[in-house]
């Protein structure tokens, strides 16, 4: 009897096995038959042993030095524009080929999606937002937020006065001062963000320690919100990097910096449901995101989600930008002279009310400016690195075979991984001097279309690209009006560089002088 049970296990066991090595070897030869109809080839190989083990450890301890980006960017000119290997588990694509992200993004939109794995690993903080959505959800999504990025909407120049003229305030007035210009920006696009979004401001501008703790709830968190909003950032890259493993990484603490972000958002949400309930009126002609979403529906958890979304999409990233412009400019000082220059003539030095106050459609006529910002987001585009998951079999334009020139096959799940950063220094289409920081580039009458994409492309294009830049070019203008020269503080060279979601230098210290 006993030993029935047991062949009958064994039988039932060997039965299972070979179903799934009859299935594999089916999906294998289906995808053999479909590869070779689209006259796809093998992709270069990326060395991966053990399972891609040590690819990843290496991948960890460039994030411990600071530079993941110069690492992954340092695998292509050795194994090709496009490879296929292992990183930790799972199979890995990584391409840089214009053809191929333009595919991922426009013309085979519809094969590629953020995937299940992006929506799962990021919930805790954002929730179902136009960052972890595909199809139908994302549609509607976007369908709701397109009209907030209208051009009254971004063309508001007023509304960042107030908040650049705090920031002015921060800095130092004795010539050769240090100031610390990245804290500052990161406040910055804080405080204008929420007044944007929410209707109100956190003003994290005017409180005498840049980023106090408590300001939800008076007081009592262990976190500020700012913080909290960073620390859930690291958790959500710390998750990407083990892959399918991303729920291992799910500590207390990842858990209260999310409850600390969810509840400031969720106090303008009550606000927005409830506006009898809020302290300061804000006036009938002032735009409010989260009020305009709020007349489509009253969920306060799609509220949340939505604003916390562009929120984290509108912070960060604009942010990065500016950081890094200064970054360059106290590096480049020919270039800040001359970007100042351009600057001065169009609006003067602001001083006394002397010149016109920068308007919209006069600072996008700064033809310098634009080609340093340009330049900025070519040499580190705030949003570095960024991936798609093939929904169905597909494939790729580029990649296959010794030439790289054949279309590779991408099974159903598989990711494709893209480094901005790697694509945008690229010598081959940038020139020998793609590592250079040379606004000039921007005048020679090159089109570029997938080769540089900051803002990505296709029908998940940047909303906010028009509000980032606008933001941007209004702070650089003020600061620039006011101050003759910067100059680098302390002896730091390379930007060691902090990788969340976005990338920021690890810090921006910075002497500045007059006029
Ligand atoms: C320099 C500043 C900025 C950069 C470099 C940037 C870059 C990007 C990139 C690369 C994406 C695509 C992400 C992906 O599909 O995987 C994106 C999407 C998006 N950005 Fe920006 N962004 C910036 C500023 C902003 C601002 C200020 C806002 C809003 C206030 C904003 C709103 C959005 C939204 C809503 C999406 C999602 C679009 C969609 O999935 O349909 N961005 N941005
Ligand atoms: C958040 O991260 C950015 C970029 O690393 C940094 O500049 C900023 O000071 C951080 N803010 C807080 C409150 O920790
Ligand atoms: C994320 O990973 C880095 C690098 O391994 C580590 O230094 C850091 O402490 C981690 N952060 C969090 C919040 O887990
Ligand atoms: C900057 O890049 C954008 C693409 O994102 C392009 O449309 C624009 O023309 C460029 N500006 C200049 C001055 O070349």
């Amino acid at each position: 009897m006993e030993l029935t049970f047991k062949s009958l296990l064994l039988l039932a066991a060997a039965f299972y096995f070979l179903l799934r090595i009859t299935a594999y070897l089916l999906i294998a030869h289906q995808n053999r038959i479909f590869a070779k109809s689209h006259n796809c080839l093998t992709p270069r190989r990326f060395p991966s042993s053990f399972l891609g083990l040590p690819n990843w450890v290496r991948v960890m301890r460039a994030a411990k030095r600071g530079d993941v980006l110069e690492h992954i960017a340092s695998r292509y000119p050795t194994y090709g524009n496009t490879w296929k290997g292992r990183i930790l588990f799972g199979a890995s694509i990584g391409t840089i080929e214009p053809e191929n992200i333009k595919a991922m993004l426009a013309t085979s939109f519809k094969d590629f999606g953020l995937g299940p794995e992006r929506h799962a690993n990021f919930y805790p903080l954002l929730g179902d937002g136009i960052f972890t959505l595909d199809g139908a959800g994302w549609e509607h999504a976007r369908a709701n937020l397109r009209p907030q990025f209208s051009r009254e909407q971004v063309s508001d120049v007023g509304a960042l006065e107030v908040h650049v003229q705090r920031l002015m305030n921060r800095l130092p007035e004795g010539d050769g001062e240090v100031a610390d210009l990245q804290s500052l920006f990161y406040c910055l696009t804080l405080d204008s963000a929420t007044e944007f979004l929410v209707g109100e401001s956190v003003d994290s501008l005017l409180s005498p320690e840049l980023n106090p703790t408590g300001d939800v709830d008076g007081g009592k968190e262990e976190m500020s919100f700012a913080q909290a909003f960073n620390v859930s950032q690291t958790y959500l890259i710390n998750r990407t990097r083990v892959r399918g493993l991303y729920w291992l990484i799910n500590t207390k603490r990842f858990r209260d910096a999310n409850a600390i972000v969810h509840r400031l958002v969720d106090k303008y949400v009550d606000m927005a449901l409830h506006p009898e309930k809020r302290a300061r009126k804000i006036s009938e002609k002032k735009y409010v995101f989260l009020d305009a979403i709020a007349a489509e529906t009253k969920d306060p958890k799609y509220l949340r989600d939505q604003t916390l979304n562009i929120l984290l999409a509108g912070r960060d990233t604009t942010a990065s930008l500016l950081s890094f412009t200064f970054w360059l400019l106290a590096r480049h000082p020919h270039i800040y002279k001359k970007l100042r220059e351009e600057i001065l003539l169009a609006f003067g030095t602001g001083r006394n009310g002397e010149g016109k106050h920068p308007s919209f459609s006069a600072l996008k006529d700064l033809t310098y400016l634009r080609y340093v910002l340009n330049e900025t987001l070519r040499l580190y585009p705030p949003v570095p690195l960024n991936g798609r998951s093939a929904l169905r079999n597909t494939v790729l334009p580029r990649g296959g075979g010794e030439d790289g020139l054949s279309p590779i096959f991408i099974p159903k799940g598989q990711r494709v991984d893209y480094s901005c950063y790697a694509l945008h220094r690229r010598k081959d289409l940038y020139g020998e001097d793609a590592d250079t920081f040379r606004p000039e580039r921007w005048g020679e009458g090159i089109g570029r279309g997938w080769e540089f994409l900051p803002f990505n492309g296709g029908p998940r294009i940047c909303l906010g690209q028009q509000y980032a830049l606008t933001e941007a070019s209004y702070t650089v203008t003020r600061i620039l009006q006011k101050y003759a020269r910067i100059e680098v503080a302390g002896t730091h060279t390379g930007p060691t560089m902090d990788l969340t979601l976005t990338v920021a230098p690890k810090k921006v210290l910075l002497r500045l002088w007059k006029a």
